[in-house]
């Protein structure tokens, strides 16, 4: 089984939301993968309501670590659970890139989330210049030491990893499979080793950037890419349908 969750960033409407949720929910029903949809906050109580009883999963794109208080803007753990809400987008790079977010205010997040109960999927990656000068483990150790910080081995399967080179996402230019599985491998063995551990089987690495229906077969077809993180080939139900309906 491989999970495939779509990050749906500011784009869909209500009202497209809404046709499309209902064509996901016949496509997940014949898939053997996990299905999930990540999408604006406003969007949750629609989701909540279109969702229930299928097999798709459902999140939000980020949440803020204070359970309550003057923070202007931001949304706390009980609102989101209001709505029933499962998954949550952690560090993609858009945030840190655009909005500021650094490791350690991703690490109060990811502790909130997993104390919370939610499922957070957190997005790690390297940019173009980091990845030409040859700094991309070095980058990724740093945002998983600075994230995992003071987090248990105990919830290391209840969260989801996302690596997403920066340089690919958006731009229709994905890793190669071979780049692709060769970084998720060390990502598996760098969290392996932060923690002591000799099984990499409880580490859940997605692959996010530019995946769509032409390099899904290849990417998810290596042995340590556990699904994707999908963004514009996540926007229309028969392209997402084409990666969903992956057999390994
Ligand atoms: P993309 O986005 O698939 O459009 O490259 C992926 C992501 O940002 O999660």
């Amino acid at each position: 089984m491989k999970y495939l969750i779509g990050n749906h960033k500011m784009n869909l409407s209500g009202s497209e939301l809404t046709a499309y949720f209902k064509e996901l929910k016949k496509v997940a029903k014949q898939s053997e993968n996990y299905v999930g949809v990540c999408v604006p906050y406003v969007y949750l109580p629609l989701a909540n309501k279109m969702c229930k009883k299928s097999k798709v999963h459902f999140g939000s794109q980020n949440m803020y670590f204070q359970p309550k208080g003057a923070f202007t803007g931001e949304i706390s753990a009980n609102m989101l659970k209001e709505f029933n809400t499962e998954l949550v987008i952690l560090g993609h790079s858009e945030r840190r890139a655009l909005f500021g977010e650094t490791d350690e205010l991703i690490n109060q997040k990811l502790i909130t989330t997993l104390k919370e109960g939610f499922t957070p999927i957190l997005c790690i990656g390297e940019t173009k210049e980091e990845r030409e000068s040859k700094q991309t483990n070095k980058v990724l150790k740093k945002q998983l030491v600075g994230a995992l910080k003071g987090v248990e081995a105990s919830a290391l399967n209840k969260m989801f990893f996302a690596y997403e080179p920066v340089w690919a996402i958006g731009t229709g230019i994905s890793a190669t499979k071979q780049d692709a599985e060769k970084t998720i491998k060390h990502v598996k063995e760098t969290i392996a080793k932060l923690y002591d551990l000799t099984n990499l089987d409880n580490i859940i690495v997605l692959y996010g950037g530019s995946l769509n229906s032409k390099n899904v077969n290849d990417i998810l077809s290596q042995p340590h890419i556990d699904g994707g993180l999908i963004g514009g080939a996540s926007l229309k139900v028969d392209e997402f349908k084409k990666l969903i309906d992956y057999k390994g």
